[in-house]
């Protein structure tokens, strides 16, 4: 659906749309430079990894790129079109979803309540939160988690009881189950254990198999080098490198997390 015949060049080339491209992102906080100039491209069920030392910017391209902060100056395209996110609800419409660290899922609400929050429009669909309704939104948490591989004991549990794991994958289906081309992930193994962190990496390749692109902030070497395609390192507010996962290594990444090359 996304890849364009440049029919003119060459008949045996195509050239991929980028679902996301950054063209010259900056973000100033008064005289703090957060994010100076950045260009990054995403395509089409890549899954691509941001590393960086604390403070670098990544999570100021994530704010930036789910429509939570405006950025000072550059411009975002998706799917080739330039776009301007005022909300994270514009972000959304554009089919970018974000999972937080922190997740923003309401601990006292059970499974099926936090999927559907914040989707008026889908809740308006069903005709409001009548009993019936409930049961086929349940219907549909099931799929959506199902989809995914996420195990929660039951779609009416609270959510405040489930394990980070869990919760995490709660987090991710709210956001995968919209028709989401795009989810962008700011760190979200940092509070988990081993094999919870095993689930949310069998959920993120799970997401790309079904062609959905993935931008995975992260400081977990193993997990970029396992999971991304490709992965751009920030330091200083400044995007240093992009690198070809497969043709690179945790020592050259360091080297340019640290300063040592580029
Ligand atoms: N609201 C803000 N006001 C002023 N400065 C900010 C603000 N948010 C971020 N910064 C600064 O911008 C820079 C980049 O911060 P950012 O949160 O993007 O880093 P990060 O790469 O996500 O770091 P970490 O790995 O620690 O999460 C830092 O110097 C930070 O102090
Ligand atoms: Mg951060």
């Amino acid at each position: 659906m996304h890849q364009v015949s440049v029919a003119s060049l060459d008949h045996s080339k195509t050239v991929t749309t980028p679902i996301l491209e950054a063209i010259g992102l900056s973000k100033h906080y008064g005289g703090i430079h957060a994010l100076s100039d950045a260009d990054l491209h995403i395509n089409p069920g890549e899954v691509v990894g941001i590393m960086g030392d604390n403070g670098a910017g990544k999570s100021t391209l994530v704010k930036i790129l789910s429509g939570a902060q405006p950025a000072t100056a550059g411009q975002i395209r998706i799917s080739g079109a330039p776009q301007t996110f005022k909300t994270p609800t514009d972000a959304r419409s554009a089919g970018i979803e974000t999972v937080y660290q922190d997740l923003s899922l309401a601990e006292h609400l059970d499974v099926l309540s936090n999927l559907f929050l914040g989707r008026e429009e889908v809740l308006f669909k069903f005709g409001g939160l009548s009993i019936l309704n409930r049961r086929k939104m349940a219907i549909r948490a099931k799929e959506l988690l199902g989809e995914i591989g996420v195990n929660v004991p039951g779609v009416n549990d609270v959510v405040g009881g489930l394990s980070g794991g869990q919760r995490q994958g709660v987090a991710i289906a709210r956001a995968a189950g919209w028709g989401s081309q795009l989810i962008i992930m700011d760190e979200p193994t940092a509070a988990l254990g081993l094999q919870e962190t095993q689930h949310v990496h069998d959920i993120i390749l799970g997401l790309k198999a079904r062609g959905v692109a993935v931008l995975l902030v992260s400081h977990n070497m193993q997990q970029v080098l396992q999971l991304t395609d490709r992965v751009y390192v920030f330091r200083r507010g400044k995007i240093v490198c992009n690198l070809e996962t497969a043709n690179s290594s945790a020592d050259e990444i360091i080297s340019y997390i640290t300063g040592a090359k580029g």
